[in-house]
């Protein structure tokens, strides 16, 4: 007796010990595994299929698990096309071994990314291309993208969306399409809507080591894991149908922003390859760029990216997109809603064009008119069923409260401190605060006709997509009609929506778009464009509601705010240019788009910041997309695969390194004094000059003969020189180099400077920002 009851409690302490040893569990996590050139004993010029590569996946892994059947349940991608490696989920002490396996490169960890929206989605909100895509001209001239593929990693689409419905105005799909169309869950595809692929092994993979509860990815529990390319989420029915969505008059968010949505190629064949649930992860983005590749799309759109820029090896989206420029794929992706703080941009690899985000000249205008005449200026995405010019009552909330509520709730008109029979048939006067979508919904619920939501401070002003028309009014106008209402014996109101365009100073940086310089590779400015990225209009997923959680309304579009909606209108300008131009490189696409970008608004001011500085390259890039002028760039700063693969070497990377991005031997250039800013990239950035530095940069005509001319609009403190300062050009992609020498001042100042360098014939400017910061600088930048 006496020996079993001690031998009973240390079994019980034993088990206690064995759940809270981390090893047992934690250590096994999610990887991506690269493998080097030449791997697997296999001869130079031999193709294997994909059987046959996961075939030699499992055999490396094998080898160092001991056990074929452990190493075939450990691997979940194995990558075949166009990545050489495989995800797999593996114990700490397998990572090691895998390590120094002498075929594998890197064992990287299957890291999350974020989509790119408003951190807030306060901001979302809604905007259709029309405004500030390509006006007729380009459309014309590259038939509206007629058959460029638009390929989309994202949350999926909702196939049923009428911007992916007008298969009928489209004709057969071109046959170099390789892709497929995964039907689970209902998906169908159409001319429009070619290709459909989901991914989520990875994110499956990572949910399950790290001990978060994940459903059964067949399970419908949780809606947004369903195992299908179908959008739960609304992010990549938004994106992909605003790179390359069809016509869809009389679309609106609630009344707002009406008029004909259409994606910026709206003639392109789309493809989508979802790999957000709504979290993305490397695994899956691997893959998904492996099968984009090898199924033929023409444009890679990604509006998702890590926090911050992260080293391009271990990096999915940089050596995906690596991969794909190599085959010809221009692939555009978001820089990041990390501002408006310095050194946030994210995707800053010098093969892929990073798009920044700022506003367009429309607001979403609700008016206030009081009984006693005066209007007031309020905004709100409820412009649809405006009581029609007719005077309502007027109630304060706290005069409508229920009987056993709090004053100060009522005053925030939160549902349950109202009483229905006093907001029936009113407009109800509420202090801002909380979630003001569910006061409106309330107020909609017990009868109301309208809502005032009033700043207590002098914060921003959001429309919102609220239950009944809603004007959310500045402190000042709301001071003015609390005091009407209580020196008024019958108070009244009617509220007036109407989508404005035209009155305000755009674009405008939006705040949430983040900012230079490039933490990663300073030499290289990013972002390199800035786009539409604030109140866009554009598809929606009918699975949740335009506000999201308690919001049960499905509609066909919303408006929304972030990077991850101006990206796809520079995808959308790429899929243009792409169609006109066939045979222009990724990088000669995207100098088009830089060089013939502006730096000025409407008003022909420069473009501001969101709190009223003047922006600069570190905001923009180049400046905002001017599609029209991008499709007649008169000449490009080319790049090819041997700059991409130079710049690797310059950056340091092994040839080992430099395998995981190519797949044959590639000799770096002896070690040389070349700077990382001689890379013939459309911007100009030299950090930490000290003497004298000279660059060259090589032009290619895509235009007619002319000859150009130089114009130097030099940093404050530095001093520039263009050698030779004209420059003939006689026949179409003709190359002519030039160098351009900095050289700083006495007087040079303490801060980053920039500059403009334009090459002109007088019918094209081609414009490069120049950006320089100075050796002693160093320290107040970091
Ligand atoms: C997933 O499926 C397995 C077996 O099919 C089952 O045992 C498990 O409970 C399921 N998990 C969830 C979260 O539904
Ligand atoms: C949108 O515009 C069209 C055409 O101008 C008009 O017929 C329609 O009524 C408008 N819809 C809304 C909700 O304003
Ligand atoms: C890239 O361009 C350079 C000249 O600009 C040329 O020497 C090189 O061969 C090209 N590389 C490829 C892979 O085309
Ligand atoms: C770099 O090399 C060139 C010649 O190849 C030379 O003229 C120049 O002075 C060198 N620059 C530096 C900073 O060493
Ligand atoms: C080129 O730039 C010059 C100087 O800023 C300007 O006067 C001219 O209008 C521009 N030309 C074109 C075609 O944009």
């Amino acid at each position: 007796m006496k020996t079993a009851a001690t031998v009973f409690p240390t079994v019980l302490v034993l088990l206690l010990l064995s759940f809270q040893t981390p090893s047992a569990l934690a250590a096994r996590k999610s990887y991506v595994v690269y493998l080097g050139r030449n791997s697997h004993g296999v001869s130079k010029g031999t193709v294997l299929n994909g059987v046959e590569m996961s075939r030699t996946y499992h055999k490396l892994l094998a080898s160092c698990m001991k056990s074929k059947e452990k190493a075939k349940q450990a691997i979940f991608y194995s990558y075949s096309s166009h990545i050489n490696g495989f995800a797999a989920i593996l114990e700490d002490e397998e990572v090691e071994q895998l390590s120094s396996h002498p075929e594998v490169v890197l064992v990287s960890p299957n890291d999350e990314y974020e989509l790119q929206t408003t951190r807030t989605w306060e901001f979302m909100g809604l905007e259709e291309s029309g405004g500030h895509v390509p006006d007729d001209s380009i459309w014309k001239k590259a038939r509206f993208g007629e058959d460029v593929i638009i390929g989309n990693l994202d949350t999926g689409v909702w196939p049923e969306s009428p911007s992916f419905d007008c298969s009928d105005t489209m004709g057969d799909i071109p046959s170099r399409w390789k892709g497929s169309c995964d039907t689970s869950d209902g998906f169908k595809c159409n001319k429009k809507l070619i290709g459909a692929k989901y991914f989520n092994k990875g994110f499956s993979a990572a949910a399950a080591t790290t001990g978060r509860v994940v459903p059964n990815l067949t399970a419908a529990d949780d809606a947004s894991v369903t195992s299908s390319a179908r959008d739960e989420a609304g992010h990549g029915s938004h994106t992909l149908s605003t790179a390359g969505g069809c016509f869809v008059p009389n679309a609106n968010l609630l009344g707002s922003a009406n008029g004909t949505a259409k994606g910026g190629s709206p003639k392109a064949r789309l493809a989508t390859y979802k790999v957000c649930w709504p979290s993305c992860y490397a695994a899956d983005i691997t893959a998904a760029f492996d099968a984009a590749i090898q199924d033929g799309v023409d444009i890679l759109s990604l509006s998702l990216g890590s926090s911050g820029a992260r080293e391009y090896s271990s990096d999915s989206i940089a050596i995906g997109a690596f991969h794909a420029v190599r085959n010809g794929i221009t692939v555009v992706c978001s820089a990041g809603n990390s501002g408006p703080y310095a050194s946030t941009v994210t995707n800053v690899a010098p093969w892929i064009l990073t798009v920044g985000a700022s506003t367009v000249d429309r607001r979403f205008v609700s008016s206030v008119t009081l009984g006693n005449g005066e209007q007031y200026k309020g905004f709100s995405f409820h412009t649809n069923t405006s009581p029609a010019k007719q005077f309502y009552p007027l109630i304060r909330g706290v005069d409508a409260k229920s009987a056993d509520a709090d004053d100060s709730d009522a005053k925030y008109c939160f549902p349950e401190a109202l009483d229905s029979s006093k907001v029936k048939g009113k407009v109800v006067f509420c202090m801002r605060g909380g979630s003001d979508v569910e006061k409106s919904q309330g107020i909609s619920q017990a009868g109301g006709v309208g809502v005032i939501l009033a700043n207590s401070f002098s914060t921003s002003i959001s429309p919102q997509a609220h239950f009944v028309p809603t004007s959310m009014v500045s402190k000042q106008d709301s001071d003015s009609i609390a005091s009407y209402i209580s020196t008024t014996q019958s108070p009244e109101a009617y509220l007036s929506g109407e989508t404005e365009i035209g009155e305000v100073v755009a674009p405008v940086m939006a705040s949430f778009s983040s900012v230079g310089p490039n933490r990663l590779t300073s030499e290289i400015l990013k972002p390199d464009i800035t786009a539409p990225g604030m109140y866009i209009l554009a598809a929606y997923t009918e699975s949740v509601g335009p506000t999201g959680g308690g919001d049960n309304r499905r509609l066909p579009f919303n408006i929304i705010s972030g990077t991850s909606m101006s990206c796809p209108h520079v995808t959308g300008i790429a899929g243009l240019l792409k169609t006109i131009h066939p045979d222009w490189s990724p990088a000669a696409i995207r100098s088009a788009i830089m060089t013939t970008a502006t730096t000025t608004s409407n008003k022909g001011e420069a473009i501001l910041t969101s709190s009223g500085s003047n922006a600069t390259p570190f905001n923009y890039g180049a400046g905002h997309v001017q599609p029209n002028k991008a499709m007649d760039p008169g000449l490009v700063y080319d790049l090819n695969l041997t700059d991409h693969l130079n710049f690797l070497c310059y950056i340091g990377y092994s040839s080992t390194q430099i395998s995981m991005f190519y797949d044959k031997s590639y000799q770096c250039p002896a070690k040389s004094n070349t700077s990382l800013s001689s890379i013939n990239y459309p911007s100009i950035t030299v950090t930490e000059l000290s003497g004298e530095i000279t660059l060259t940069r090589t032009l290619k005509n895509v235009g007619t003969p002319g000859t150009y001319t130089a114009t130097v609009r030099a940093p404050t403190g530095i001093s520039i020189g263009v050698e030779p300062e004209t420059l003939k050009f006689e026949k179409s992609n003709e190359e002519k180099s030039f160098q351009i020498t900095l050289k700083p001042e006495e007087t040079a100042g303490s801060e980053y400077v920039f500059g403009q360098l334009t090459w002109s014939d007088g019918v094209h400017n081609v414009t490069s920002p120049i950006t320089v910061s100075r050796a002693e600088n160093r320290v107040q930048l970091m």
